[in-house]
């Protein structure tokens, strides 16, 4: 134990089971590039407070440098008591420049320096999350320009509701997808909050500048506020965590949708070849099996929102253990986000629509509104235009025909005010194109929201 950096006051040795429980190096170790950049930072602050002369600060940079260097290389050798990738990098450190290397650590505590590193490289991730959640809400804004005259039926409880366009419903999914990114965009500035300079709790006695240090490593949030707090916080893992969770609901939704549209009955969709897969014993199949993974994705992210959660809960003020559980967690989760957002950017570019399908799937009773409508339109309140138009869908239904089986003399026994105009309500197209408010149905709005769509996405 006396190898270890804490080993002074031990005299026992560690169990070897303990060794493995306690180490985070397999996985933290890809945080080894943040490391380094926050101890040259840490470093040049300890110069500018005068605790490392220059040549000392140069010699420890510069030998951060090399171990970089080793990382890089995939040469790096890890060694018995290397327990995480702080302690790693500077026993690295001081074989390869010597007793001066032990200077690097004064003043800081893992406990400023992890927390540090983490949000160093979050930021990064968010950033890259952000282009690829980005890239899909382009694919889909071009699919709904391009296929904008596409109709399809909307449902509501899954029941056939009324005409909307195929861009509609992608636009839909597109509105909550910019929302996640939204999400995303706002949690960064609390994400690139600086705990360097906090020490293990109380703050650092020598003085070093926060400021200086947030700036060298590109922190925008600027520096954490409460050194105790510094040390304690985790929000940065649950917010990016839950807005991970909450993208990939939006994206279970969304494939769930597409799943159903590529069933048998419905085949309004189907998976490119690149995105679906065969069955080993019935040869006809092709299974959408990139949209169910998307689905079952979103159980595992949220089920590591829960669990991060739960680490966090009840532990003291400060710095615990406990804490370094929530790294493998957010490592997948970061890792399922980026996996399940580039497959559902391929899935959808690659989709083939069938809109004679989708055309097949509109039903008359699904212009029962419209048909109410056309009374509103000649005065009748609306709360009886829709008994009215029910009388008529129960006259069809009664009859074993549809609504546009119906005469005029038909609906003339159910309202007076019916005349041959009606006729023009019997159109899928009308009645999307009817509804024409922001955020309708209607071509010229479907197109409008495209537009918006792409004015945020190259503002961003
Ligand atoms: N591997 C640790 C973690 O991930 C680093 C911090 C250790 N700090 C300490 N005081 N033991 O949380």
């Amino acid at each position: 134990n006396t190898k270890k950096l804490w080993g002074g006051r031990f005299t026992g040795k560690t169990d070897p089971l303990m060794e493995k429980f306690n180490e985070s190096l397999p996985f933290d170790k890809r945080l080894w590039a943040e490391d380094i950049k926050g101890s040259q930072a840490y470093a040049k602050a300890l110069a500018k407070a005068g605790i490392l002369a220059h040549d000392e600060a140069v010699t420890i940079v510069e030998g951060l440098a090399k171990v970089a260097e080793e990382w890089k290389a995939g040469a790096f050798v890890i060694k018995a008591g290397d327990e995480d990738i702080h302690t790693a990098n500077e026993r690295r450190l001081t074989e390869l420049v010597g007793a001066v290397g032990g200077k690097l650590h004064t003043g800081r505590s893992r406990n400023d320096q992890v927390a540090t590193d983490y949000r160093l490289w979050l930021v990064g991730q968010v950033e890259v999350m952000r282009s690829e959640v980005g890239e899909l809400m382009r694919v889909a804004a071009d699919r709904s320009e391009a296929e904008v005259e596409v109709l399809m039926p909307g449902f509501t409880h899954l029941q056939n509701a009324m005409t909307v366009r195929w861009s509609h419903w992608l636009m839909s999914h597109a509105a909550a997808w910019q929302r996640d990114d939204m999400r995303l965009r706002d949690l960064l500035p609390r994400v690139a909050t600086l705990p360097l300079g906090s020490g293990a709790l109380a703050g650092n006695p020598f003085l070093v500048d926060r400021q200086f240090i947030a700036k060298e490593l590109g922190f925008g949030g600027g520096v954490c506020p409460n050194s105790m707090d510094a040390v304690s916080d985790r929000d940065f893992v649950i917010e990016t965590v839950f807005a991970a969770s909450l993208l990939c609901v939006h994206l279970s939704r969304w494939a769930e949708d597409l799943i159903i549209y590529s069933s048998g009955p419905f085949g309004y969709v189907q998976c490119s070849d690149a995105y679906a897969t065969g069955s080993s014993l019935m040869p006809q199949k092709k299974n959408p099996d990139a949209l169910e993974l998307i689905r079952g994705k979103g159980g595992r992210v949220q089920g590591n929102l829960m669990g991060v959660m739960a680490v966090l809960k009840g532990t003291p003020t400060t710095y615990n253990k406990d804490f370094q559980e929530c790294w493998e967690l957010l490592f997948d989760t970061v890792d399922t986000v980026h996996d399940v957002v580039r497959i559902a950017t391929g899935v959808l570019s690659t989709l083939r629509i069938k809109p004679d399908r989708m055309k097949a799937g509109l039903s008359a009773d699904m212009l029962a509104t419209d048909l109410a409508e056309y009374l509103v339109r000649k005065g009748v309140p609306f709360r009886e235009t829709h008994h009215h138009s029910g009388a008529a869908v129960k006259m069809a239904e009664d009859r074993g025909c549809t609504l546009f089986d119906l005469t005029v003399d038909d609906l003339k026994t159910i309202h007076p005010l019916f005349t041959d105009d009606v006729a023009a309500v019997w159109d899928f197209n009308r009645s999307a194109e009817m509804r024409d408010t922001e955020g309708g149905t209607s071509k010229r709005s479907v197109l409008e929201q495209v537009q918006k769509m792409r004015t945020y996405l190259a503002a961003e």
